[in-house]
């Protein structure tokens, strides 16, 4: 197949007709790829069960992993989800636009290809302005899951799409890399106390100031076996993974940096080892392949780095990696979710 790639200056969104070509692909039962400020989706039109059936095929995905569609009016909450509480209203208030999906009971609309099965949906309104234009147009819901082969880490840019999706899918929307660069916040509002199943941008403490109370879903940092799974039915795969053997070494500063410093004088093949460490503590190494993946104090910046560096290490063709932890104020959880995984949970406590 030939995919087509444009190109959208998000200044000047409405030059030209490609997204009207974009929306018309969707509209066919075609699959798109399009930038959102969390991670690039794959799109199809959420109500047209043989083009969500496509997305299975291009990532090579489970067909029990749902799908989460795309909105671009909050509105259009009560056109694909039912029952729809007070709670989920105001959360929508406060975080639409913007990286927060919450589940819900789908509406009969949502067929059960998208829903993987389910009897719920995840929904989304996405803060893009691209994405919000091209699913406008689309007038659908637009299901989308990450625009990755299934395992790989996820893309923020259109050149990460284009390694992974060329030649499986119909387009790729290119406008510059993702605000964010981590997926959005999970919640599942269908329980008495909301959860929190896939942590992100959106975090726990700000949900909470606006609605109280809600849960975590404990298996977020913990690695799944036969009996404890996690509740987001993807997230029990390994993901993110790169094809290196990746360590977490957590601990005091000081001895991360002993440990890894004292790993890397035995290694057999240094150019094919690799470090990623935060600007902090940069300085304790003194090795070539060293990823800076941002500050402890910028903690944006890591969320931001994260999936690139991933991919880095792939084109670099690296085999063995040691990583800091990243347990930073805010947004630990959701950098560490999406690192522990990338490393198979492989983690060495000094
Ligand atoms: O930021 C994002 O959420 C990105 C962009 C493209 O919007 N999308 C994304 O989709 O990350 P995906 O498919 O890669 O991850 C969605 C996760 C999966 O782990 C899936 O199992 C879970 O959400 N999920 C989807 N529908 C669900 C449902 N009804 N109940 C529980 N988990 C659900
Ligand atoms: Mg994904």
């Amino acid at each position: 197949m030939d995919t087509r790639i444009i190109q959208i200056d998000r200044h000047h969104i409405d030059d030209g007709d490609k997204l009207h070509e974009a929306a018309r692909i969707i509209k066919e039962g075609g699959l798109v790829a399009f930038p959102t400020e969390t991670v690039y989706g794959l799109g199809a039109d959420a109500c047209n069960p043989e083009a969500a059936k496509k997305i299975y095929q291009a990532k090579g995905r489970p067909s029990d992993n749902p799908l989460i569609i795309h909105i671009s009016d909050i509105k259009d909450l009560d056109t694909y989800a039912k029952n729809v509480g007070a709670k989920a209203r105001k959360l929508a208030l406060a975080f639409w636009p913007g990286p927060l999906t919450m589940i819900l009971e789908k509406k009969d609309i949502i067929p059960s290809t998208t829903s993987g099965g389910l009897e719920t949906v995840g929904i989304r309104m996405p803060a893009d302005e691209v994405a919000r234009r091209f699913i406008e147009l689309a007038e659908t819901a637009i299901a989308a899951p990450s625009a990755n082969v299934s395992g790989r880490p996820s893309p923020t840019k259109a050149d990460h799409v284009i390694e992974d999706m060329c030649g499986r899918i119909d387009m790729i929307i290119d406008a510059d890399r993702s605000r964010i660069g981590l997926e959005s916040t999970i919640v599942d509002m269908t329980r008495d106390i909301p959860m929190i199943l896939r942590p992100g941008f959106v975090t726990k403490s700000m949900i909470e100031e606006v609605i109280g109370e809600v849960e975590a879903d404990a298996m977020m940092l913990a690695k799944p076996t036969q009996d404890r799974k996690p509740k987001a039915p993807g997230m029990k795969y390994r993901h993110y993974a790169p094809k290196a053997k990746l360590y977490i070494i957590e601990g005091e500063e000081k001895d991360v940096a002993k440990y890894i410093n004292t790993a890397l004088v035995h290694l057999s093949n240094p150019e094919k080892t690799a470090i990623m460490v935060s600007k902090e503590t940069a300085g304790y190494y003194d090795f070539a392949n060293m990823e800076i993946i941002g500050s402890r104090e910028e903690e944006s910046d890591i969320l931001y780095n994260l999936f690139d560096i991933l991919r880095k290490f792939d084109a670099m063709d690296i085999e063995l990696v040691y990583s800091e932890a990243f347990y930073s104020q805010r947004w630990g959880d959701a950098i560490m979710n999406r690192l522990l995984k990338a490393a198979g949970y492989n983690r060495i406590k000094v």
